[in-house]
């Protein structure tokens, strides 16, 4: 290696490592494959399947796992058996399986199934919010704080989402003090966490930027989760901007997969194989095993008879030997 280019990546190293004041241990990976993942495939994926699938994630190492939703089946079907996969999923020592929660309905649903942690959804728009919630963000806000009221006299977690939070498919440009005071609303209501979703995957690293600099007015960055959608393939580079605001945990999906019935446009989450290289490559590693990740990113790929939207899954092919192969290259050290 000549030695502009040793300087250069030594450079480009103290640079990352300055803007991510964060140790490997400290980037928590949310995975969301089996319920936003899933909840947009018009296949119905038998409940067996999704067991297997929410399994394999767990064997790989992730520690929290949206496994279902119990929204109403009307509106999602993909979702209607939720109760099976919750009832029937084997719980691993140490792995979260929290489940998304509209109403109070959904709630009382989720207590019959013994869950930990649930997450709510409003929305960062109002025309987003009348497709997927039928109702207005302040009446879904109302009807959220029902939830968490309940939840958080339960002892049970609660994480919020804001979807839209740059931009809508109806509205357009989303103001990010709309979104600030949103999280406000959901960290007030006793959510531990505020995943921050670009639903639509419009998000740039500039607009991520603005929108950040203005919730993190209300919100410490270890309140805050990243979602992204690669719709537009900005996912790992708006990430990386939310990464230099000190933010820990990432939000992605297996095999890419995902999109929103009600976002017109929206396509795949950030895919958690893709995700996991890129952490290797500035050397924090996840602790996960991205080849088991690799083979469930094929598994649901291949019941769904689609080829997979991550990246490095595809690139991976068969070359790869061991875990240390790709750790390696996703590094690139000599
Ligand atoms: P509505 O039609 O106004 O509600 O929908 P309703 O109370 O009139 O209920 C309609 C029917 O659904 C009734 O059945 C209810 O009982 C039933 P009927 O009497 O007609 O036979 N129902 C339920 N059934 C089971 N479980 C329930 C439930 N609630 C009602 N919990 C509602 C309002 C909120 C229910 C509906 O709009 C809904 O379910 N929306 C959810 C849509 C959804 O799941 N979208 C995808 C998730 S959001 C997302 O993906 C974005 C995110 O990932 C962030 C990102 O990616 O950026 C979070
Ligand atoms: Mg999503």
């Amino acid at each position: 290696m000549s030695l502009i280019t040793k300087s250069i990546n030594s450079a480009l190293k103290q640079l990352v490592h300055r803007s991510l004041s964060t140790s490997a241990s400290q980037i928590r990976i949310y995975e969301v494959g089996p319920r936003d993942g899933l909840q947009n495939e018009s296949k119905f994926v038998p409940t067996d399947i999704k067991i297997e699938l929410i399994n394999k994630l767990a064997a790989a190492g992730i520690k929290d796992i949206e496994s279902a939703s119990f929204v109403s089946p009307k509106w999602v079907k993909q979702m209607a058996d939720g109760v099976d996969v919750m009832k029937n999923v084997p719980r691993a020592p140490g792995v979260n399986y929290p489940v998304l929660i509209p109403n109070l309905k959904g709630y009382d649903t989720a207590k019959q199934c013994n869950i930990e942690e649930i997450a709510i959804f409003p929305a960062g728009s109002e025309g987003f919010s009348q497709k997927n919630l039928n109702c207005s963000v302040e009446e879904g806000l109302k009807r959220f704080k029902l939830v968490a009221d309940q939840a958080v006299k339960d002892g049970v977690r609660v994480r919020g989402y804001i979807s839209c939070v740059v931009g809508c498919p109806y509205d357009g440009p989303v103001h990010p003090k709309g979104i600030a005071k949103i999280t406000e609303e959901l960290l007030a209501m006793g959510c531990y966490e505020v995943s921050l979703g670009d639903t639509i995957g419009v998000g740039t690293a500039g607009s991520v930027r603005r929108m950040l600099r203005e919730v993190l007015t209300v919100a410490k960055p270890e309140q805050l989760a990243l979602h992204f959608h690669d719709t537009y393939g900005q996912a790992l580079s708006n990430l990386l901007a939310g990464l230099e605001f000190d933010i820990k945990t990432v939000d992605s999906s297996i095999s890419g997969l995902g999109g929103c019935p009600y976002a017109r446009g929206a396509s795949g989450n950030l895919a958690t194989e893709d995700l996991v290289y890129f952490l290797y490559g500035l050397g924090l590693n996840t602790n996960l095993d991205l080849i088991k990740l690799i083979e469930a990113g094929r598994y649901i790929s291949n019941f769904l008879g689609k080829p997979t939207e991550s990246r490095v899954n595809r690139a991976m092919g068969d070359k790869f030997k061991n875990h240390q192969d790709i750790v390696t290259m996703a590094s690139c050290e000599l």
